[in-house]
């Protein structure tokens, strides 16, 4: 292919990558640092304590996690490749032409079957992903860009909501905003409402919505997932602790902290936390944070929560979310399910004074 070369030289080729990637700064970075570490302070004056999961992805922790994500224990990534590997082509045929904008696009290695399923169809080309981090989404992008010659790219460095509100207008036929890798299950149920809401918001009738989720299954399956047997994940949590020394002029010591993670059945959740092995004191400087913890304390760091299929549908349903499509891997595992934005019924906004019906 060609696409190298032209790439790389500064040519005026409508192909050279310069003209196919836009990337878009929706947080501004001096607000950002200002307010840098007081989720820490006020995570950590809670009780019982918590910390924010975004101080998990430091370089060492991004690495850490892709090595989760390859463990035989963590069956979620190579269950929804597995799905998506099977389904993709008729998410195109349903969709059409359709630009993908991803939340959380990280390293975007799923994101290339679906790429790879558009232009198996020779349809156009256009993707959105949207992540904090802007070194990975530029990164992510070129390389893309690099592998997929008719691909443009408008990438927004911010958090999902604020992308959500300013999303650019769509220059294909549709659009369909992708949310995989059950990230949603790391929200709490208030912040999935709001965040459903934010996607309801940002789609036009007929539009799109993919999300991938973790589905409910034995507890010993899950709890394996979260401690597996190479300890790599009890690594990936305590590296949190290490992070924060580096970033806030901490003084942690990882070795005084274990990693614990259980499923809490009756609210579907793994729970991950840091447990003090000890009582002890740990003080961050840059946060002017002196913190006491007891023995066996814990620092809840991330929930981890697990699906109904059927209820999730119903649930995107009354949010004008009409399920299309849902899939499964043969155990029921994982799911991925393809929701359409409904079009306005007619009667759906009743006159002030009187009573909605209930259907
Ligand atoms: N989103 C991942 C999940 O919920 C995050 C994750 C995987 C994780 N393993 C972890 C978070 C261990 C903390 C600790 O599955």
């Amino acid at each position: 292919m060609y696409t190298s070369q032209t790439a790389s030289s500064k040519s005026a080729s409508p192909y050279a990558i310069e003209n196919r990637l836009q990337v878009q700064h929706l947080l501004a970075l001096s607000q950002n640092k200002q307010n840098e570490g007081s989720d820490v302070v006020s995570g950590l004056k809670q009780t019982p304590k918590t910390l924010p999961p975004k101080y998990f992805y430091d370089d060492r922790g991004s690495q850490l996690f892709e090595q989760i994500c390859e463990l035989p224990e963590y069956y979620l990534t190579r269950t929804e490749t597995a799905i998506l590997q099977t389904c993709a082509a008729e998410i195109v045929q349903i969709t059409g032409a359709s630009e993908l904008v991803e939340l959380g696009s990280g390293s975007a290695t799923k994101t290339r079957i679906l790429l790879d399923a558009y232009n198996n169809l020779d349809l156009p080309l256009r993707y959105l992903p949207i992540d904090v981090s802007a070194g990975i989404l530029e990164t992510s992008a070129r390389q893309l860009l690099l592998d997929y010659p008719s691909l443009s790219i408008h990438g927004l460095v911010s958090t999902y909501e604020l992308a959500l509100e300013q999303l650019p207008p769509t220059k294909l036929n549709t659009r369909t905003i992708c949310f995989i890798g059950s990230t949603l299950g790391n929200l709490t149920p208030k912040e999935c409402d709001r965040f459903f809401a934010h996607i309801a918001n940002a789609l036009q009738p007929g539009e799109y919505f993919l999300l991938g989720i973790d589905l409910q299954k034995p507890k010993h399956l899950l709890e394996a997932a979260y401690n597996d047997s190479s300890g790599v994940t009890a690594q990936f949590n305590l590296n949190m602790l290490d992070h924060l020394n580096w970033r806030f002029e901490g003084n942690f010591d990882p070795n005084q902290f274990e990693h614990l993670a259980f499923y809490n059945q009756s609210q579907s959740q793994i729970e991950i936390y840091l447990r003090s092995k000890k009582a002890q004191t740990v003080e961050l400087r840059a946060l002017d944070l002196i913190v006491e913890f007891e023995t066996g304390e814990t620092i809840m760091t991330e929930i981890s929560r697990k699906f109904d299929l059927n209820a999730m549908q119903r649930e995107l349903g009354a949010r004008g979310l009409a399920p299309v499509q849902a899939w499964t891997d043969a155990n029921r595992w994982f799911g991925l399910l393809l929701c359409q934005m409904e079009f306005p019924r007619r009667n759906a906004s009743p006159a002030p004074n009187s009573i909605a019906a209930a259907d």
